[in-house]
């Protein structure tokens, strides 16, 4: 398998790819469903979070899909 990687998506999601184990803050792993990718909620309306249920849409979330300038 890859090595795991997140992808920022404009307006959307970070996608995961590759072997990696999502857990709570008490260390329980979070079973995503699936294996290959997955989408983590960025804009905090899922209602499956950690996880992105496709809200971000409905809401016309905004967020740029590459680093964000603010720290300058
Ligand atoms: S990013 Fe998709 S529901 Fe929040």
């Amino acid at each position: 398998m890859s090595d795991p990687s997140i992808t920022v998506y404009r307006d959307g999601p970070l996608m995961l790819r590759g072997d990696v184990q999502i857990v709570d803050q008490d260390g329980n792993v979070i079973d995503p469903g699936r294996e290959k990718t997955i989408a983590l909620c960025r804009c905090g309306k899922s209602r499956m979070r950690p996880f992105c249920d496709g809200t971000h849409n409905v809401i016309r979330f905004r967020a740029p899909g590459a680093l964000e300038n603010g720290r300058e």
